[in-house]
């Protein structure tokens, strides 16, 4: 018993009034106030102790509203504060409001009491990041009272033993009226300086997750998507990184959302030299009625800090929405390599083509076959048909299961499309419910990829999409779902909902969207679920909590990759990141990548194809199945290791590099990949990262194409010298004297010896 409370603690000193949480790597501190207010001290470090009153805010200073009227120094404008409300003179973004019956937004919550509590509390209703045992974590709870208006607040902190501190909140109704909640985010911290880069990844759709870094200057940065999803455009995430940070050095502070609607997020300055963060559900169009004894929660936003750079703040993400984000039954097994008909088929599927595929793909040492969109009733484009999750008899004749048993004989499971959440006007479902869908009483709904969205705050519509699903999902013939989504949410309205509700609609919508992802998974633990949505539009870890994999991008040429999955590695581990092997030319771009490049980006991630074997020669065959058997062998580190980026495809020098090695650091996989074709460029010798310097590694290139091995082919380095000297890896492949492969790339296996 004492021996785990001591890996974290939480602690409260009364003479100071604060509130020290803390375990071995980081110390996270709040003081009461005035008796009244939350300040924000310190997160960061472990610090043995908390000193107050050595360094004070406190001037008379103009413009500033004094809350504690005999004391003209106190402004709430200039503290730095754990969770500030609006209308009392702090000027800066609120975490909160509310707005009455009469239209009066002005509260006071002021700091009540606190409870200490091992382990996890998790918000109602969300996904979050849990426990395995109570031993695991500890929450502090804080209340805020508004005894006027008779609401409470409720802060909720939990350590756990890495380096991570979650947040939520939840307001409590004690009173007699309803009040409408108009803003209510997950966090909000105050930084004492502004000495800061701000780290966001941004995008559209094919374009996901591009880094940007910079400065920060005395405005604000701010992130939000109002789409629906947490969107390609924008991923609830933002950094700060101490100046001059990079992979392994500096000090980062990571906050990532655990929330899969709308969100908001910013960075901003405050007057004097102090910076606020926050991040929570947008306001923009939500609102939220709390009626008289009822509560709500907002969703999780996760901590991280990180003492040792960028690879120290992902590869703690990375470990813990890994570990204790992702569950069921394959959060600690390997992912297995799918073969997806979407690309080399589109719609154009029946059970014939269906079984050669099969057999193609197990001779290529495919483990799942996986049938994409096309399946059920009429649905020959992308115009009509969702709703009706029953398939179609001229192309399945003997039926989907007949079908998935077929597949199964052939030595691979079989895994299935669908796109729950949307309905096409030219559908059954339609006809039977036309008020289902999410759409404004007094105008046509919009449409976009000729579909609707159903209307998942209507718990019939719930019930529909389990029962539909769930029907198809026979037990043993179906491993595999791709749950899709493929468009954003307009004309908000709900023919369900009161008039008075209707704000509530985004935010219900992904609760009903969560509800009905918990009962299947529930229901069906063994199958694979992996999330979609027109790619990475909703890769986030609210959907990473039910479904355990993404589909990365819909854009699959491999140098687009290359930094797509560089920016979804911030926080993403490689496990959840669906990685294909695509056609040349490349759907997307209509560039032509050697096949060796395209495998190379493809194995750093979970791997796949989307390339059909019937288009490929003898000799793509067999490059591509001793690929995928030495996925097969390196997946255990992919999967389940830790990342470092070396090179950085943003940092102009023509290549990008990075690493994974396994937990004891016995086994690394090493990729490069060329970014553009150039001659006679001194290429930049590359430095591990990640190894144990004391020990000694055999180096075996895999997916060979050269005729001529590497120099360092089979020979034994050890980690210092990789680390500190790195290698010089040759810029181009060379078949023989006089033909040389573009966009050269090497993938290299470093096996531990013990001499
Ligand atoms: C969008 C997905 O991202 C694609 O992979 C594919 O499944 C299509 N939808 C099918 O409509």
């Amino acid at each position: 018993m004492r021996e785990w409370r001591n890996r974290m603690q939480i602690s409260f000193e009364e003479e100071q009034q604060v509130f020290h949480l803390y375990n071995d790597k980081i110390s996270y501190v709040i003081q009461v106030e005035k008796q009244r207010y939350l300040k924000h001290c310190y997160y960061g470090k472990r610090i043995k102790r908390w000193h107050s009153g050595i360094k004070d805010y406190y001037y008379d200073r103009g413009f500033c509203a004094n809350p504690v009227e005999e004391d003209r120094k106190f402004s709430l404008d200039t503290q730095l504060r754990e969770f500030p409300e609006s209308g009392q003179g702090d000027f800066r973004s609120p975490a909160y409001e509310l707005e009455d019956r009469n239209g009066d937004r002005n509260a006071r919550f002021f700091y009540n009491n606190y409870r200490i509590l091992s382990g996890k509390i998790a918000p109602d209703g969300l996904p979050h990041v849990y426990t395995d045992a109570d031993t695991e974590a500890m929450t502090l709870e804080i209340t805020l009272q508004d005894k006027v208006r008779n609401q409470r607040i409720l802060l909720y902190y939990t350590i756990y033993e890495d380096a991570v501190v979650t947040r939520f909140a939840k307001w409590i109704n004690d009173g007699t009226e309803s009040i409408e909640i108009c803003r209510f985010l997950s966090m909000n911290m105050d930084l004492p300086t502004q000495e800061y880069d701000v780290l966001t990844l941004a995008g559209a759709h094919t374009e996901e997750k591009n880094v940007y870094r910079r400065p920060l200057c005395a405005d604000s940065v701010t992130i939000e998507s109002s789409r629906g999803t947490s969107s390609p455009q924008a991923t609830p995430f933002i950094g700060l990184l101490s100046p001059g940070t990079t992979e392994e050095q500096g000090e980062v502070l990571g906050v990532n959302l655990i929330y899969s609607g709308n969100f908001y997020g910013c960075v901003q300055c405050g007057q004097y030299g102090t910076t606020r963060v926050q991040l929570g559900i947008n306001p923009y169009q939500f609102g939220w009625q709390l009626s008289p004894g009822t509560s709500f929660c907002t969703p999780e936003a996760v901590l991280v800090y990180s003492a040792n750079g960028l690879a120290g703040m992902s590869n703690t993400f990375h470990k813990l929405y890994r570990t204790r984000v992702c569950r069921g039954w394959y959060r600690d097994r390997e992912r297995p390599v799918l073969l997806n008909s979407w690309e080399g088929m589109y719609f154009e599927i029946n059970e014939k083509k269906m079984l050669t595929l099969a057999e193609e793909a197990a001779e290529l040492g495919i483990e799942l076959l996986v049938m994409d969109d096309g399946w059920f009733k009429r649905r020959n484009t992308d115009t009509t048909s969702l709703g009706d999750w029953t398939e179609d008899k001229e192309k399945f004749p003997d039926g989907l299961q007949s079908l998935a048993k077929k597949v199964k004989q052939k030595g691979i499971d079989f895994g299935i499309w669908f796109e729950p959440e949307m309905i096409s006007k030219e559908s059954d479902l339609y006809r039977e419910h036309p008020d289902w869908v999410i759409r404004s009483p007094l105008y046509e709904p919009i449409l976009s990829r000729h579909q609707l969205v159903l209307d998942l705050s209507n718990p019939a519509v719930c019930e529909y999409l389990i029962d539909a699903v769930s029907k198809v999902l026979v037990p043993g013939n179906i491993s595999y779902v791709k749950w899709d989504m493929n468009r954003h949410l307009t004309d908000l309205g709900s023919a369900y909902l009161d008039r008075k509700n209707q704000n509530e609609l985004s935010h219900r919508y992904v609760l009903g969207l969560y509800q009905v992802m918990e009962t299947l998974t529930e229901r069906f633990p063994q199958v694979l679920f992996e999330s979609c949505s027109s790619g990475g539009g909703r890769f986030d870890a609210g959907m990473l909590y039910y479904m355990p994999q993404t589909w990365t991008s819909d854009n699959t040429d491999a140098l687009q990759r290359v930094y797509i999955q560089w920016g979804t590695s911030y926080f993403f581990p490689a496990i959840a990141m669906g990685a294909h092997i695509s056609a040349a030319p490349n759907h997307q771009t209509h560039r032509s990548l050697p096949l060796k490049y395209r495998i190379d980006v493809a194995m750093s991630g979970r791997l796949g194809m989307e390339i059909q074997p019937r288009n490929m020669t003898d000799e793509e065959k067999n490059l591509c199945r001793e690929a995928i058997a030495a996925y097969k062998e390196i997946r255990p580190v992919v999967q389940f290791g830790e990342l470092y980026r070396l090179v950085s495809p943003y940092d102009g020098q023509g290549v990008a590099s990075l690493l994974y090695a396994s937990e004891d650091k016995s086994k690394a996989v090493f990729y490069w990949w060329k970014l553009e074709q150039f001659v006679n460029r001194q290429l930049p010798r590359v430095r591990m990262a990640g190894l144990d310097a004391g020990k000694q590694y055999r180096i075996r290139e895999l997916n060979r194409i050269d005729n001529i091995p590497l120099a360092f082919e089979g020979k034994v380095l050890s980690g210092s010298f990789l680390m500190s000297h790195g290698l010089e890896i040759p810029g181009e492949h060379r078949m023989d004297a006089d033909k040389m492969s573009d966009y050269a790339s090497r993938i290299l296996y470093l096996e531990e010896v013990n001499h």
